[in-house]
């Protein structure tokens, strides 16, 4: 590897700080002493090792052969089968560990809930001490843990000592933090119960840690599998437990492949499955625990755009891609690895980017001198090979270094494909691999779309000197994370998860803290038993009872269509279904939906996302205008509710509380505030509260009237548009609405409404690709199906498991839970300082 001789004057920054690490290193290179004249000509770096004596003593005194950790001792595999774990970067087994099966998951799990009611007593108080101890722990042995990583994954020591290492402390000391507030921040919320996590091998103690912190904080007990290629600093994280105190089964440890995950994904006692990983692997738990209750966060694959606008600072910018898409060699879920550049100045940029490549190092990663390092395994490797000729195959321009990898390990050289089209594999799959695409774009339009032409939305950066840019650019890109002027930054206090199919739920910060609980009323509520539904609450095919033969009004005729697109359409079939009334007489007739009604619906919400972009105040108006003229026909509403549900009194609350609720989400349309999080960087870190997108919401046949508003409601208020399925049993109560929404200035497209039979809309509605979070409040049978459609794209679901809600409860029914499901939580860095 040589470093170039004749090197652009923007590179001085980087050559600076290089010195300054030879210098360091120099001492431990043994051979024969350049001359300060060799030196300054070649500019040549000495290896500058960190050694693995401590790390080597530390696996042999474990006679190299770990078992799991399971209540708090190490228990031997049932099977009796170990697997290894290799030093990718020089290609030498490093130690042996426990396969999981089924039986140790199982006895895991069992000393997880055994450990449950103890922990949970502990209070906050207590369990902030003990992950207070945990981080200080972590700090006393962050050296040991930093070379473990680095040996067993590959990962520069650079990176496993400044970066990997310091935030796991962090996030303990954050969550440790957590702990101690919950009484207070989280009052009403309860622990989930024994979550089961699993994580990936790119930073396996790292991923731990955003795992372990916050369901230990939240009073959880948990089983965690680490990845199989990465299992060494989980075994050692398992032995500071130990050292610290903590009290059995709280912690336990499991190691073992993807089928000791599956495992743990189906063990009945799991309240919660937290993942990290492939998409893949992610679509295949989401269908694993359909309908079962189990709550689900995943944080899955990426295509990150790394956006370049012509007034950027393009030596940061260089920086920034080396950060990007070289930092633990790409691989890395939000890794910037598609290069949008301005066209502008994307020759000038691409000059220095080659030049800067040039001068990267790749080697053994315990050489504190190196910037890239080995890759984890051969089958990732291949991954990144074929990938690549795919990519040139396709038409993409190559280009990487002069220099060749060492080949005593697994490495990949830096690369970057130009001449990319945006729709070729290389521009759309996740490489996993330092490689980066490069492409160009004329107007910020061009960009948005280009970065948002992705199945993923994990994170993207933004680079101009232009703030007012960067800021307009930001809200508009389909990300969880968005970088302004820096990239791949992180911190315990700020929320990290994607939109699309990079998964959902969000780790760190308070937003990360929702993902192990759940509301105190579900815990005061089990057992409770279910409101058996009246005779006029359950589906059409019911038979319904006949009544006493009191005096009969007259039957209404009255058919209503569907609410696409600000309009009463008729159905595409051109049937109608009858609606019979509590006596079961016929009240009316609606439109039978179809597919193609849903389609159209969502092809209609789709085009009034404009709705997101308005003013929240103009949205509060509108709310508060629809409870206005809902209150002007309260007795028209009343009358009809009650010969749908045969009680004069409930339709009365049924009205009140309707209109009341309207008032409740005008009021937080302008009120669901995000935060700005207190980073240890100098970035004003904004977490904003962004709209989901197309929201398909399923109704429940109770409470016509007053379910449906309390669902939509909410969904407008945060800025989604909706395609509603009303009750099934009571549509009119849904379509009597149109008339309110006519007359309340609702933007056509922002509330569709499709009646019919559930069966035959809710399966389209949630396997449609463009619906982007579906809430299913129909009969508990239809959630599995819902919960597996929804793999397809991955989009968030939520269905209603457990007691069911008292939807005339304030507690229940309304406020920041529904807020909260209405939204992503989009977290923008913005640095200053110069
Ligand atoms: P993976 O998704 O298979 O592995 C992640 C974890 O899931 C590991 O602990 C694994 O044992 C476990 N797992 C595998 N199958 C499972 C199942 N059916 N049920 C439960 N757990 C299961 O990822 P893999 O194969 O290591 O990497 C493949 C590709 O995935 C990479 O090339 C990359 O594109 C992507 N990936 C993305 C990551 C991210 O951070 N978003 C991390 C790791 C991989
Ligand atoms: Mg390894």
């Amino acid at each position: 590897m040589s470093e170039q001789t004749a090197e652009p004057k923007d590179e001085g920054k980087k050559k600076r700080k290089k010195k300054k690490v030879k210098a360091k290193g120099s001492p431990a290179a043994a051979p024969a002493r350049p001359t300060v004249v060799e030196i300054f000509s070649t500019m040549e770096y000495g290896p500058a090792p960190e050694t693995d004596r401590v790390a080597n003593a530390w696996l042999d005194a474990h006679n190299r052969k770990f078992d799991h950790f399971i209540g708090g001792e190490w228990v031997a595999p049932s099977g009796g089968k170990y697997f290894p774990s290799e030093n990718p970067g020089r290609r030498e087994p490093l130690a042996e560990v426990a396969e999981g099966s089924p039986e140790d998951v199982a006895k895991a799990v069992a000393a997880a809930k055994a450990a449950l009611p103890g922990w949970r007593a502990l209070g906050g108080h207590g369990r902030a001490r003990y992950l207070y101890a945990i981080a200080r722990h972590i700090q006393k042995h962050h050296r040991l843990f930093a070379v473990v990583e680095s040996i067993d994954n590959g990962k520069p020591i650079r990176e496993s000592r400044d970066i990997d290492v310091p935030l796991v402390a962090r996030h303990f000391y954050h969550h440790a933090g957590w702990a101690q507030l919950m009484d207070d921040e989280m009052r009403d919320y309860v622990p989930l119960g024994v979550v089961g996590q699993i994580i990936p091998w790119n930073f396996p103690l790292l991923m731990l840690a955003w795992k372990i912190a916050p369901a230990l904080a939240m009073g959880n007990t948990l089983v965690l599998k680490p990845a199989e290629y990465t299992p060494l600093t989980a075994l050692r994280f398992a032995e500071l437990c130990k050292e610290i105190g903590l009290p059995p089964g709280v912690v336990n440890i499991l190691n073992g492949d993807g089928r000791t995950g599956a495992a743990l994904v189906d063990h009945p006692d799991v309240k919660k499955i937290a993942f990290t990983g492939s998409t893949g692997v992610g679509r295949i738990i989401r269908k694993a625990t359909a309908g079962s209750g189990k709550k689900l966060s995943l944080e899955l694959g990426g295509k990150s755009p790394f956006m370049v606008f012509e007034d950027a600072d393009l030596d940061s910018v260089v920086e920034g891609v080396v950060d990007a898409i070289w930092f633990n060699q790409g691989q890395v879920c939000c890794a910037g690895s598609r290069i949008l550049v301005q066209e502008s100045v994307a020759d000038a940029l691409l000059t220095k980017l080659r030049a800067r490549m040039e001068r990267l190092r790749i080697g053994d990663p315990l050489d504190k001198a190196i910037d890239i390092g080995a890759i984890v395994a051969p089958v990732q490797l291949d991954q990144i090979v074929d990938l690549v000729k795919l990519g040139t195959d396709e038409g993409a321009t190559l280009w990487q270094p002069s220099w060749s990898c060492p080949t005593n390990g697994l490495f990949y050289p830096p690369t970057i494909l130009s001449d990319v089209s945006p729709a070729s594999t290389v521009a759309q799959v996740e490489i996993f691999g330092p490689v980066v695409t490069f492409m160009t774009f004329r107007t910020p339009k061009e960009a948005i779309a280009l970065a948002n032409n992705t199945r993923y939305g994990l994170a993207a950066s933004v680079w101009s000197e232009n703030l007012n840019l960067a800021l307009d650019v930001a809200p508009k890109i389909k990300a969880g994370t968005v970088w302004v002027n820096c990239t791949n930054v992180f911190d315990a206090a700020a929320g990290f998860g994607g939109y699309r199919e990079s998964g959902y739920g969000r780790e760190g910060g308070k937003e990360g803290l929702y993902e192990y609980v759940k509301p105190r009323w579900k815990e005061e509520a089990h057992g409770r038993p279910e409101l058996t539904p009246t005779p006029s609450e359950v589906g059409l095919a019911a038979p319904a009872e006949p009544e006493d033969d009191g005096p009969r009004l007259p039957p209404i005729d009255r058919t209503t269509k569907l609410y696409i697109g600000g309009k009463q359409r008729r159905p595409d079939w051109g049937y109608c279904i009858d609606i019979p009334d509590a006596s079961g007489a016929t009240l009316g007739q609606v439109g039978r939906g179809n597919r193609k009604d849903i389609r159209d619906a969502v092809e209609a919400a789709h085009a009034a996302r404009g709705w997101a972009a308005g003013t929240a105040h103009l949205r509060a108006q509108i709310l508060y205008y629809l409870a206005e003229n809902l209150a002007e026909r309260q007795s028209e509403f009343e009358g009809r509710l009650s010969l749908m549900l045969g009680n004069p009194q409930a339709a009365e609350r049924e009205v009140a509380l309707s209109v009341k609720r309207l008032f409740t989400y005008a009021a937080w349309a302008d009120k669901y505030d995000g935060a700005v999080h207190a980073t240890p960087l100098r970035s004003v870190t904004i977490a904003m509260n962004e709209a989901i997108g197309v929201m398909g919401i399923v109704c429940p046949n109770r409470h016509p009237l007053l379910a449906f508003v309390s669902l939509v409601a909410p969904a407008l208020s945060t800025g989604n548009s909706v395609v509603v399925i009303p009750s099934e049993r009571h549509p009119l109560a849904a379509t009597d609405f149109y008339q309110v929404m006519e007359t309340s200035d609702l933007p056509p497209g922002a509330l569709n409404i499709v009646t019919g039979h559930r069966e035959e809309l809710v399966p389209t509605l949630s396997s449609h690709d463009d619906v982007d979070q579906l809430w299913y409040f129909g009969p508990s049978e239809g959630t599995e199906a819902v919960e597996l459609a929804s793999a397809g794209n991955m989009k968030r679901s939520w269905c209603e498991h457990g007691a069911a809600r008292d939807w005339t409860s304030e507690r229940e029914a309304a406020g920041r839970e529904f807020l909260r499901q209405s939204t992503h939580v989009k977290n923008i860095w913005v640095p200053y300082g110069e």
